[in-house]
């Protein structure tokens, strides 16, 4: 990983910073794309300040086309390259059908669908001229399974699917891997909203019997950036304790 210039997008909190911890860790130098850069940047590195000169934030809305493809374009001309895309900034506005408003489901597709594509679009001109390139996104397992409450989430997560596959396709020839990962629950603020009785029934249905640790999530996305991964495309992992069997 030394060196690969890797974007995350939402790498400032939970998931996200996991990830962005592990590959600067390893080397790479990590360009987070979040809405609002940390005040207190030793505190995102949770005191581990040699990762610092490792990590770069910017400060882009997914949803914005402009605005990602204004910050692409200044990575690409100070570092030359993109390697990593990790698509993980993603939000919920849950609530049922009967009172989902149209705002709260442009909402959450404009972040977690749009934002996948803006990024994705803004960053495979530099990877296809470079024939080299890995997009992970960050998709979750109620994009196959469902969930009541969810049903923007969820529509969003599972279109996520339908992007994965069909930019592998289009972007193989090019030495492009895309693949997704659908976590089951990960303890993060989205599973802090839970109640403990929400949280107890949920891990009840989890053959491993617990919630997994963001840093499990981020292992992954290590792998899919490795060339360990590198005959693999298209597919989607859930990484879940066996939630979605
Ligand atoms: N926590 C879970 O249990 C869980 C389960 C499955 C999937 N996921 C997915 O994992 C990803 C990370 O979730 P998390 O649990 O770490 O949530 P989180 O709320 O802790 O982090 C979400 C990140 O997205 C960023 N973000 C939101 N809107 C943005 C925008 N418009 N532009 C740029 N950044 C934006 C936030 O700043 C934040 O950094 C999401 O895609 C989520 O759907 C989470």
């Amino acid at each position: 990983m030394k060196d690969k210039i890797i974007i995350v997008t939402g790498g400032n909190k939970g998931i996200g910073k996991a990830i962005s911890h592990e590959f600067a860790e390893l080397g790479a130098k990590v360009k987070v794309f979040a809405r609002t850069i940390p005040n207190d940047l030793n505190e995102f590195v949770d005191g581990k300040t040699d990762l610092l000169s490792n990590i770069e934030f910017f400060a882009v809305d997914v949803s914005d086309f402009d605005s990602v493809a204004e910050s692409v374009n200044k990575i690409v001309k100070s570092e030359g390259k993109i390697d990593v895309l990790v698509n993980n900034a993603g939000v919920t506005k849950d609530n049922l059908l009967m009172r989902m408003s149209p705002e709260d489901w442009d909402f959450v597709m404009d972040i977690n669908l749009k934002g996948a594509f803006n990024c994705s679009k803004a960053v495979i001109r530099t990877m296809m001229g470079q024939r080299y390139g890995r997009i992970i996104n960050i998709g979750s397992i109620v994009g196959t399974i469902g969930n009541p409450g969810q049903i923007n989430y969820s529509a969003s997560k599972a279109g996520l699917v339908g992007l994965t596959k069909s930019m592998a396709k289009e972007l193989a020839s090019r030495n492009i891997l895309v693949n997704l990962i659908a976590p089951g629950y990960v303890e993060t603020n989205m599973t802090d909203a839970l109640n403990d009785e929400q949280k107890a029934k949920l891990v009840e249905n989890i053959p491993l019997r617990r919630v997994a640790n963001p840093s499990e999530i981020a292992d992954v996305v290590v792998f899919f950036a490795h060339d360990d991964s590198k005959y693999i495309t298209g597919q989607v992992l859930h990484v879940d304790g066996g939630l979605a069997i």
